[in-house]
């Protein structure tokens, strides 16, 4: 039996950049019976574990998709507890995440966030940005569509304004536009609650991504689903249009 050194020398790089949709939470509580805010808020210790798990697997970036959008569709009385358990967050996580290394980051519409919030995303960026053991992208009124045209929105701009060139703009210069900018793509995005299906999360960066599905519902997921999502990660072959 080879010693454990070795198998960790032989073991394959982890994906560097991972990406969750983290659903099935609102599932999660009815299947027992209780409000959907019980889901969410077990979904957040998940968020606790999942971090953890990522920093042990040497992921460097993870983005975790926690309110599209679209969610703001969603019965007021949800939106108004989803952000109260934000609140609840962003004020007991950030001291350990920042002990832990974590550097913060959030993506999304602030515009439509309350001002509390926005200061309280603002503070933990600020009180992290320094750290470099694990790059924490929380997407929060989030939707890609609207990252996109925001980007062309401001490309256009700075055509008419002539300082940019029209023949310049490639791909590398669109991602700078987005608020991704700097990060690289997503190597894998896993969704939980069987769901199959990206929802509006990063769809210029997923081009390339491998997609894993399961049906484990957010609050189920373990540091171990997380290795498992990992192991089928190696198992795929990227090809990125070219042959095997
Ligand atoms: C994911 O869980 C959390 C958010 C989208 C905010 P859901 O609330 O979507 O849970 P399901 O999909 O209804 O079970
Ligand atoms: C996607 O989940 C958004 C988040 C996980 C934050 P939803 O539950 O909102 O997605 P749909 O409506 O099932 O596509
Ligand atoms: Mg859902």
């Amino acid at each position: 039996m080879k010693p454990v050194s070795s198998l960790r020398e032989t073991a394959p790089p982890p994906p560097t950049h991972v990406g969750i949709i983290m659903d099935g939470n609102g599932r999660w509580a009815q299947g027992r019976g209780r409000p959907r805010i019980e889901g969410h808020r077990r979904g957040m210790e998940t968020v606790r574990e999942v971090v953890k798990g990522s920093i042990e697997q040497g992921i460097e970036y993870l983005t975790l998709y926690g309110f599209s959008i679209e969610n703001w569709k969603r019965p007021a009385a949800e939106i108004s507890s989803l952000m109260g358990l934000l609140r609840l967050y962003l004020r007991q996580e950030i001291k350990e995440l920042d002990q832990q290394g974590v550097r913060m980051r959030f993506i999304g519409q602030r515009s439509l966030l309350a001002n509390d919030i926005v200061s309280l995303i603002e503070e933990a960026e600020e009180q992290t940005k320094n750290n470099t053991a694990l790059n924490l992208v929380v997407a929060l009124s989030y939707g890609a569509r609207q990252e996109i045209t925001a980007a062309a929105q401001s490309v256009a701009r700075q055509v008419a304004a002539g300082e940019l060139d029209v023949s310049t703009i490639d791909e590398s210069v669109i991602s700078e536009y987005l608020e991704t900018a700097g990060m690289p793509d997503p190597d894998l995005v896993i969704r939980t609650s069987g769901e199959q299906r990206i929802s509006n999360f990063l769809l210029w960066q997923v081009a390339y991504a491998e997609l894993v599905f399961t049906d484990t519902l957010w609050p189920d997921f373990s540091r171990e689903d997380l290795r498992e999502a990992i192991n089928e990660f190696h198992r795929r072959e990227r090809r990125y249009g070219a042959t095997g």
